[in-house]
């Protein structure tokens, strides 16, 4: 028998997110193959023109799966009966903008779409925060919308997941579905801690632990480097390096991650792996309770669980220290911005 429809809004559907992300999730990419879907597209009135054009564009795709589309600038009409809501609606940082800089325009949309969401999206309605500064617009989300399970609210640090599993299988020429297990500790910006302490890459002769590769091959130390050095600052900063050279930030490598972190959360992650997700601090790793903070987890049954005792080592915990001491003081930032 078929399933019924899932109603799937995007925020600033007409932006450029919204414009890879749409086409994604009405091919099944999002919810899998044989889910029908029902897109809700949210944007502002100067956008409305081209909101239309964008239905215009799904109804020409002709797409088996989409089984209506929704295109509104009303927030209201948007929310009415969402079960996954992805936020991509605010402004993009241009090149030489910090995330900070575009706290003060974004936080504010999200306390105010919060309380569309709380009251008229469907019960356990499943949000994911893409639009920058991610955690922290996750986090005032859930806090104006305090009916919404926190469990039940994240954002987007998948990209950088990938980004980090796509460096690993350059570097090492393997290929990138044969690296798993990176991690993405703390915010969605340039003190990201990509973690590879854990990661593995599937061989023949069984899994292989990344640093066991670095330390088996002869470019140890230009390795060695790449993984504790260049590594890392390739990942946190490959956001500013897309911004750099297309002018414009990723688009394709953020909608498609976005398809990733939802389709794990709903239809669990493979046995073995875990994923990279920004959720509701618990005090697990003793991060602080209360940010919105990016975690290893698993998913199963519709319920992700951060993953539990991972040796951190010195270099580590610093880093995670410092990711989280950022975000502490973004949340004071968005508050005094909200003031
Ligand atoms: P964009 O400017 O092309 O599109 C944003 C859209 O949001 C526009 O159509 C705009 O009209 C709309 N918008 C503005 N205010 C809105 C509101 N109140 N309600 C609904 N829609 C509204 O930007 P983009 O490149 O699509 O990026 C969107 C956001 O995603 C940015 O904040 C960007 O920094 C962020 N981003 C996050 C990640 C991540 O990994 N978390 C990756 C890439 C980009
Ligand atoms: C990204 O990571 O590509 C986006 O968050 C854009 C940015 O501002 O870095």
């Amino acid at each position: 028998m078929a399933k019924d429809p899932v109603r799937v809004l995007v925020t600033g559907a007409a932006g450029q997110i919204g414009y890879a992300l749409v086409p994604m999730i009405a091919r099944g990419v999002m919810l899998g193959a044989d889910q029908p879907v029902i897109l809700h597209m949210l944007d502002i009135p100067p956008a409305a023109e081209a909101l239309n054009g964008v239905k215009m564009e799904l109804v020409d795709a002709a797409f088996p799966l989409l089984k209506g589309v929704v295109a509104t600038t009303d927030a209201v009409e948007a929310c009415t009966g969402v079960n996954v809501a992805v936020m991509v609606g605010g402004f993009p940082r241009k090149e030489g903008m910090e995330r900070k800089d575009v706290m003060s325009k974004n936080v504010s949309i999200y306390k105010s779409q919060a309380s569309a969401l709380e009251k008229h999206a469907a019960p356990n309605c499943k949000v994911l925060v893409v639009a920058n500064p991610a955690n922290t617009n996750a986090l005032i989300l859930k806090e104006f919308a305090p009916s919404i399970p926190e469990k039940n609210i994240t954002c987007l640090t998948r990209l950088d997941h990938n980004r980090a599993l796509g460096q690993i299988s350059e570097r090492l020429s393997v290929q990138v579905s044969d690296v798993k297990n990176v991690i993405i500790w703390g915010n969605h910006s340039s003190s990201q801690y990509p973690d590879v302490n854990h990661a593995t890459v599937s061989t023949p002769a069984g899994d292989k632990p990344v640093r066991e590769l670095v330390a088996d091959d002869a470019w140890y130390n230009e390795l060695e480097t790449l993984l504790n050095g260049e590594f890392i600052s390739t990942v946190q900063q490959r956001g500013a390096a897309i911004i750099k050279a297309r002018k414009l930030s990723s688009a394709l490598s953020a909608a498609s991650s976005a398809c990733d972190h939802i389709r794990d959360w709903v239809l669990g992650t493979p046995e073995g792996t875990f994923v990279s997700m920004g959720v509701y601090s618990d005090g697990s790793y003793n991060v602080p309770a209360g940010l919105i903070y990016s975690f290893p987890v698993t998913c199963k049954n519709g319920e992700w669980s951060i993953v539990q005792g991972l040796p951190i080592d010195e270099f580590s915990r610093k880093k995670l220290d410092l990711t989280a001491e950022e975000l502490s003081e973004e949340k004071a930032l968005a508050y005094s911005c909200l003031a």
